[in-house]
């Protein structure tokens, strides 16, 4: 049976950058993320005994399906049906560029495979399943602000989309595929990063506080830490020598910095690539921001985008 699933990307507010030792993909620091709507990845997932191999086309090419094929045998192993799958995916923003691609995509093939394989599982275990690929996928199952404990195998809601008037104003600051990908670059930060220990110390109160601020309806307080965790993130990845940010990424934080200086609340967020995410409440200050950004030096576009749903087997036509 062919399945299609859709999932949207998601964007933390307190990061996840580092994992626990050991085997399973289990994050060493609490996150929490709101999912994404208007951005989306389709994945289209088939089991054919006549296959031989699992075959990954993503974005109309054929591609690496390591990671695939990863998750796909934690399928078969359920499924208990050594069938190979093809898997045709589709995003509708750029690629591995830290727009949250991998959380999209893993989160739109655990929901199409486990289901193309017949799996009746919830989303707590689709959840898991998205976790061991990449832990931010994790995410992705769930719709609205959504929490991955350290540790815990599947994230859970927080709050739904609606809790807050949230906009997240994208600043794209370049079209390019990221040189270091996140598992490699919080590999390397842990290795090597000067700053690791403090980040580790550091992130779960943060987190903490950002949760109850998030649930407090206090827009303010969790844009600062959200601000706050990007920061720490990217400077334990700097002092290993992981740089993701480009001379657009910087002015669109100062425009952020001015913006906020002359009286509106908002909050600068980037995840592993060189795009500001920006958090605004209500339509007025999301439209001052994208009007700000985008005549930030650089920046290449820029498109607001809210909170979204939850990752989704596409209705039949
Ligand atoms: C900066 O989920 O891509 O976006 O588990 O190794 O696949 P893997 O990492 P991934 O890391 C996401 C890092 C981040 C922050 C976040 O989304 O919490």
């Amino acid at each position: 049976m062919s399945i299609t699933a859709i999932a949207h990307p998601n964007i933390a507010l307190s990061k996840y950058w580092g994992k626990r030792e050991g085997a399973g993909n289990f994050p060493a620091v609490p996150s929490l993320s709101v999912t994404l709507r208007g951005m989306a990845t389709r994945t289209r997932v088939a089991f054919d005994p006549e296959l031989r191999a699992d075959r990954f086309v993503l974005d109309g090419h054929e591609a690496d399906g390591t990671r695939v094929t990863a998750l796909l045998d934690r399928v078969r192993g359920a499924m208990g049906a050594p069938r190979f799958a093809e898997v045709v995916s589709q995003n509708d923003f750029p690629t591995a560029s830290g727009l949250a691609s991998s959380a999209s995509g893993f989160a739109a093939l655990a929901v199409a495979a486990t289901r193309a394989a017949g799996l009746d599982w919830d989303a707590a275990q689709v959840s898991d399943l998205a976790r061991a690929s990449s832990a931010s996928a994790a995410r992705s199952i769930f719709g609205g602000f959504v929490e991955l404990a350290a540790g815990e195998r599947a994230a859970s809601v927080v709050a739904p989309a609606e809790h807050l008037d949230l906009y997240v104003v994208v600043a794209v600051a370049s079209e390019a595929k990221k040189a270091t990908g996140s598992t490699d670059g919080m590999r390397r930060t842990a290795a090597t990063s000067p700053y690791y220990a403090a980040w580790l110390e550091d992130a779960p109160r943060t987190h903490a506080r950002l949760r109850a601020a998030l649930l407090a309806k206090d827009f303010s307080a969790m844009g600062e830490l959200a601000e706050a965790s990007a920061m720490a993130m990217h400077a334990s990845a700097i002092a290993a020598g992981i740089v993701y940010w480009n001379p657009a990424t910087l002015a669109a934080l100062s425009t952020v910095r001015e913006l906020r200086a002359a009286g509106t609340a908002v909050y600068a967020t980037i995840d592993a690539g060189p795009h500001v995410k920006v958090l605004a409440l209500g339509a007025r200050d999301a439209g001052i921001a994208a009007a700000a950004l985008s005549a930030a030096p650089g920046v290449l576009r820029v498109f607001e985008t809210r909170p979204g749903a939850a990752a989704h087997v596409e209705a039949a036509p």
